[in-house]
Parts: structure tokens; sequence; C-alpha cells
């Protein structure tokens, strides 16, 4: 049976280049789209699977509307990261182009602040939040400190001790659009996300995976989503909720939970796909394929119910980040050797040599990632790690000199 599919020669704006839109632009390559990327970094990975790449950045919403009318798109999609979500569905209604959520839904989406206020109007469980615009007396800790409107951990800190505070608020203050800052309660317990597919305001969840994040300083960066989830619970449906209270009727989401003492609270939700190969991790586990839905639905392509349908195909899937070493990339050793342990279905590395790796402190620091499968989550994790370890960035010590 074929799968479902955008059709042919048809053209696409995607925003972003980057290593969390290589699964959607891979999949918009095979089925023969004509791909129009655009990223401010002219080395973004992504661009290898464009027709025609632009140098512009995901922000740029004047030159992202130009471009979309020059070029005569017939759908716009941001399908890795957040704010570039409410420009596409902007841009989208200006030039009345298809798009699976209006501008109204997707500008509540792209804003922790107003996602946390809609939560919070439909009662869906979520930590408790205060908005700052300065440091005050009295705020509670431990607690979590981050800037409204952005992503990738940027201005984004776990505050342990009433003194750390001004410091993080300073800093969530400094990387945000707003001006202002938002203080969460930390919930404390494992970490899932929920990857799903809306239509006609149905909500189809597809994998419930485990959220394995590193240790702070690098609070809240995932090193690994892994399925089937053992912390889940009943987090699909609280997902549902949360996708629901933001007016998310159709098209992907990925919503981000933690599982407290008293069940699953909502850290997030976002109106695209995971930006860590998480559709290419929900077709290996379950035959559904997100990348081309996303595809179908920023196209306003028929979607019928049946291509959401899962079948699960093997027993433990896992996406596995690569942590690299500090320094001057020179090369990356140990890739075919990875590739050939059993159950791994993909490698994938993000930047080429003469890359510098700072230390490792956000999602934007990762090498690259692991893809494989199991007979079980067990073996998945066994078989990801041994790949990983197999994978060896030389680095050049100048850097830091460089650096300094
Ligand atoms: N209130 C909280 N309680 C506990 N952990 C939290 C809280 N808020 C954030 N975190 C941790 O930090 C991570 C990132 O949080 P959040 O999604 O709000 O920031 P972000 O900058 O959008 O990051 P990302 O791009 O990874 O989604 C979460 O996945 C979680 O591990
Ligand atoms: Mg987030």
């Amino acid at each position: 049976m074929e799968g479902p599919g955008a059709a042919t020669g048809r053209r696409l704006l995607v925003l972003g280049a980057g290593p969390a839109q290589l699964g959607l632009l891979g999949a918009a390559r095979e089925q023969g789209l004509f791909v129009i990327a655009l990223d401010r970094d002219p080395t973004a990975p992504g661009f290898r699977y464009a027709d025609r790449r632009a140098i512009i950045s995901t922000e740029d919403e004047h030159g992202i509307e130009r471009l979309a009318s020059a070029e005569g798109v017939e759908g716009i999609i941001a399908p890795g990261i957040d704010w570039p979500v409410g420009i596409a569905a902007r841009v989208a209604e200006r030039l009345g182009l298809p798009h699976p959520i209006d501008a109204a839904v997707a500008n509540r989406a792209v804003s922790k602040q107003k996602q946390r206020e809609a939560l919070a109007e439909a009662k869906v469980p979520q930590p408790s939040w205060h908005m700052v615009s300065g440091p005050e007396k009295g705020l509670p800790v431990p607690s979590v400190v981050k800037a409204p409107d952005r992503q990738g951990q940027k201005g984004l800190t776990l505050v342990p001790a009433e003194e750390e505070l001004p410091a993080a608020i300073a800093r969530a203050i400094e990387e945000s659009r707003s001006g202002v800052a938002i203080i969460e309660e930390v919930v404390d317990g494992p970490e899932v996300t929920v990857n799903a597919f809306s239509l006609r305001g149905e909500f189809h969840p597809l994998t419930v995976t485990d959220r394995l994040t590193a240790e702070p300083p690098a609070f809240g960066v995932a090193l690994a989503h892994v399925w089937s989830s053992e912390a889940g619970g009943n987090a699909a449906e609280v997902a549902e909720a949360a996708v629901r209270a933001l007016g998310i009727e159709n098209g992907p989401s990925y919503t981000q939970l933690r599982i407290g003492p008293d069940g699953p609270q909502v850290i997030e939700v976002a109106a695209r796909l995971g930006g860590g190969h998480d559709a290419e991790l929900a077709k290996l586990a379950l035959g559904v394929d997100l990348n081309a839905l996303a595809l179908q639905s920023a196209l306003g392509e028929p979607i019928w119910s049946a291509a959401l349908q899962p079948t699960p195909e093997v027993g433990g899937a896992i996406v596995r980040f690569l942590v690299p070493p500090e320094g001057v990339l020179e090369e990356v050793g140990g890739v075919e050797e990875a590739r050939a342990v059993e159950g791994v279905q993909d490698v994938r590395i993000y930047r080429e040599p003469g890359h510098v790796f700072g230390p490792f402190r956000r999602g934007a620091d990762r090498a690259g990632a692991v893809l494989a499968t199991g007979e079980s989550r067990d073996q998945a994790l066994e078989r990801s790690a041994e790949a990983a370890r197999l994978i060896r960035f030389k680095v050049g010590a100048e850097s830091l000199a460089q650096k300094a």
C-alpha cells in the first residue's frame, strides 16, 4: 500500500534547514516536492535536500513573505522551531495559502505566557507560574526561570536558591523578546513527550516517549527520546486537553510534560513536529509517517484518518543525541561502524569540520543523533549506546585559544 504523500512537484517553503528540519526536508525531497528552504546559516545540513536555498533568517518575517510571494509557493511550513510557526501562519494567512492552524492559534502556541493563560482557563494541569519584569521579593525557590518567547533552553535556568534568582531573571529578560520573564514551580518527576496529529478537531496521540535530559548546567536539554515510555501514564489525555485548550484542531503537535506526584503537568505545547527526529521515531515505532502528514497539511491536501492508524512494528525505538567534546571539529570517525550496529536505523551528524563546539549547555550544542530500534525498549537503548560509543568527534585544542 502506498503511504500518505503530498503530490509531486508542488512548491513548498520550509523555514529552517537545521538538524530539527532534516526529517521533513528529506521526506519532501523523497516525495518529489519542489523544496525552497531558508536558513541564515549557509552550512545548514538540511540544505542538501532543497531544490532552492535562501540565506534568510527563520525570524525575518518580511523576507520570508517576499520569498514566498516571489517563488509562488503553494505551502509554507515551520516544522521544527517555535517562533517561525507564528510567522508561517501569518504569512500563509496574508498570501491565502493553506496552513493547519490560523495565526491567532499560532500566536498563542509560540508564547509560553499565552499558553499558560490558555491552559489555566481550561484547567489543564500545569506548574504554578508568575510573570516578572525584574527581581521581586518573595519569589519561590526552587523554580525554573525562562524567557517566555524563546526555546532551545535560551534564557532557561533551574534556580535552586533565592540568591541565584536575580541573575536568572536578568538572563531570561535579556533573552526574551518581550522584556519579561516567566518563573515556574519545578515539577519533580520523569518527563515525557506526546507526539500527536490532529485532524478536523480530533486528536490522535502517536508516540509517547520518555525524554531523558541533562543535568545543570545543561538543564532541560534532551539527551534521548525513548519509546515506549515507562513514565507516560495518562500523559496523552493531558496532552489532548492542552492541545485543545490552545485551539489546535489540525496538524502536528508536540507536548512536553513532567509526571509529578499528582500526575502529568504540562511544561509546553508546540504546534509542530518535534525538533529531535520525533517524526522519524514515530515512523519506526508505529509505522505512522508524521513527516508526510505534516507535508500534506502544509499543502492543504486531504488526509484520511487511516494514515494515523498505529501499527507497532518493533518493541522499542530511540533517538539518542550525541554530546561532543569541546574544541574545533576536525573529523568524525566511526560513523560507518555505528551504522552497522544491529538495529541502528540512522546516524545523523549535524556539524562539518571547522565547527566550534563550546561547553555543552543547550540543545543546539548537540552534535548529532542515533536512531535505533530493538525488540524491546532496553535493547534499543543498548544498541544506540553502543553506536554512540563508536562515534568519535576528533577536535583540536587550538579552538580554545581561538575562542578566548
Ligand atoms: N517547570 C518546570 N519544572 C521542571 N522542569 C522543567 C520546567 N520547565 C522546564 N523544565 C525542563 O526544561 C526543559 C525545557 O523547558 P521548556 O520547553 O520550557 O524550554 P525551551 O527553551 O522551550 O526548551 P526546548 O526547546 O527543549 O523545548 C523541559 O523539557 C524540562 O526538562
Ligand atoms: Mg520547549
